[in-house]
């Protein structure tokens, strides 16, 4: 139920509903898309960018508070902690609680390994778990892995490792079929067939989804997996620095207890890094989408001990945060909304582009709309544009929002708006880090020996813009890639002598370079008080 100074544009977007439900906005074309981008996307902005002052990225541009944490202080000395008696031995260790590091846990686990997780949070607290619209898998007759390659190659701005981009369209109709088996109820019709499909950027119909939960149910499972298997998790430690060995190999990891602040040892022979996202960095002062532990931790330990980072400029902005009422401001209104038919409608009632652009495009039309055109919305907080959810049941038939996107009817019929006979007021959200740590296709790292990494910490495998359900994919095909890859090489791993000598060398190089900074990082936590976070 929208108050009086929303009721003019309403009546604008009714009046004018079954005319734009019969449109066919047109695809924009490739300069079009760029120019658009140029000048509206928020990668693009020159000024909320620094450039790295050391480490093995020296020289390139990042958001200016990834710079703020990359080039910050340790929260540790090597006095702190006694690497001669680690609290903790096993073959692989995994960092992160979220569907990459439960995905490479069951798969070390399963190789035979001793394998153990560390979460600053409890397991599953994770972006996984916010996931909504579905994953792309190309496993209908008239698809295929070359058909997905080439989707999300463009969609990505053709800057994709192509290994990666390929390991990951190959390996995904067998990461549904891994879900299936584990347990995944995925959305089936009447024969069992599995219901799939359009995000922004598909030429086909492969978005496998649980209604609008998909990545709890996905979460779901692989964490009774975890259990069921056994598999020790340590809640509420946070991994605080990777441990080297003598001969500059990853071997462990400091640990920190979120509660008391007590610091542990854990030596294993090979690390994994599934840390997820950075939507808590709110770059730009972006709202975000993302769950409350996503403070780019895995990017922070990397590139202290040496690990690159790939296109850690790129982030992605999901084009339909929402805007409106202001309790849940920026949260996730997934893409799903737009294949069931919803579309993006300005103040005036007006159809504005193809509502499945890829989200890049999608997010900066919103933007240009709200800010040149000054077509938004005024929705006492910000701008916003409409997106016209009671198109889809008049697409759809009756019922279709409750059978397919409950989660959305819930969220907004919490504040009194109902979608079925209401649009909503969106505009971009902080989603994703396109970028991230640089790994071969085995998923180690290019530069640091037994570091494995899995999950958005991973940067190249979408190039610099991903595609909806690209996300939940690559968090199982790379998730269990790592966790064989490591337990396949801890088996031949003998690890040398403990050193946390990489942080020092990166205090020397901080002092040397004369970056003047009190901030420590990894930072854990966002801090939305005027207190220090611990
Ligand atoms: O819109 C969504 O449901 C988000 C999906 C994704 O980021 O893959």
């Amino acid at each position: 139920m929208y108050s009086q100074e929303f009721q003019n544009s309403l009546k604008l977007v009714e009046q004018a509903r079954a005319k734009n439900i019969a449109l066919e906005p047109e695809r924009m074309t490739a300069s079009q898309k760029e120019e658009l981008l140029a000048q509206y996307h928020p990668d693009y902005r020159k000024d909320q960018f620094a450039e790295l002052k050391i480490g093995p990225n020296k020289g390139e541009m990042v958001p200016i508070e990834l710079a703020e944490i990359l080039q910050a202080h340790s929260r540790i000395t090597a006095e702190d902690v006694n690497l001669d008696a680690p609290d903790y031995e096993t073959d692989v260790l995994v960092i992160g609680g979220g569907g990459a590091g439960a995905s490479a846990a069951i798969e070390a686990n399963e190789a035979g390994a001793e394998v153990m997780v560390v979460t600053k949070l409890r397991m599953g607290d994770a972006n996984t778990m916010m996931a909504e619209g579905g994953i792309q898998a190309a496993d209908k007759p008239n698809d295929s892995p070359a058909i997905h390659f080439v989707d999300a190659f463009g969609g990505g701005h053709f800057a994709a490792k192509r290994e990666l981009l390929s390991k990951l369209v190959c390996d995904a109709p067998e990461a549904i079929k891994w879900l299936n088996e584990l347990g995944v109820e995925f959305d089936k019709d009447e024969n069992g067939t599995m219901i799939t499909t359009h995000g922004g950027g598909t030429s086909r119909k492969r978005m496998h989804a649980a209604k609008d939960y998909s990545g709890a149910e996905i979460m779901r499972t692989l964490r009774d997996e975890v259990l069921n298997r056994g598999i020790p998790v340590i809640d509420f430690t946070a991994a605080i620095e990777l441990i080297l060995d003598d001969n500059g190999n990853a071997a462990g990891a400091v640990l920190m207890n979120m509660e008391t602040g007590d610091l542990m040892v854990a030596k294993a022979k090979t690390v994994i890094i599934a840390t997820g996202g950075a939507g808590r960095m709110h770059y730009q002062g972006f709202p975000t989408s993302n769950h409350y532990g996503a403070t780019a931790d895995g990017l922070v330990l990397g590139y202290r001990a040496g690990a690159k980072l790939l296109y850690a400029e790129t982030l992605q902005y999901h084009p339909t945060g929402t805007a409106y009422p202001v309790q849940i401001f920026g949260a996730l209104v997934t893409e799903k909304v737009r294949s069931l038919g919803a579309k993006l409608v300005n103040v005036n009632g007006e159809v504005f582009m193809h509502p499945l652009e890829t989200r890049d495009v999608t997010a900066a039309s919103i933007i240009r709309e709200c800010s040149t055109r000054e077509n938004g919305v005024n929705t006492g907080n910000g701008t916003a544009v409409w997106l016209d959810t009671p198109m889809i049941e008049a697409i759809g038939g009756e019922g279709t929002i409750e059978a397919r996107i409950p989660a959305m009817m819930r969220m907004f019929g919490q504040y009194g708006i109902d979608i079925r006979k209401e649009p909503i007021l969106v505009y971009p959200t902080l989603h994703y880090q396109n970028g991230g740590l640089d790994i071969s296709d085995n998923c180690m790292s290019t530069c640091v020996k037994n570091l494995f990494v899995a999950g958005e910490a991973v940067g190249g495998i979408h190039g610099k813009n991903r595609l909806m359900g690209n996300s939940l994919l690559d968090i199982i095909v790379f998730g269990r890639s790592a966790g064989k890859n490591a337990a396949a090489t801890a088996k031949n791993t003998q690890v040398g002598k403990l050193t946390l000598d990489h942080v020092a060398k990166f205090e020397s190089e901080i002092e040397g370079a004369g970056i003047d900074t009190d901030v420590v990082s990894p930072k854990l936590l966002p801090n939305y008080t005027n207190q220090k976070s611990i």
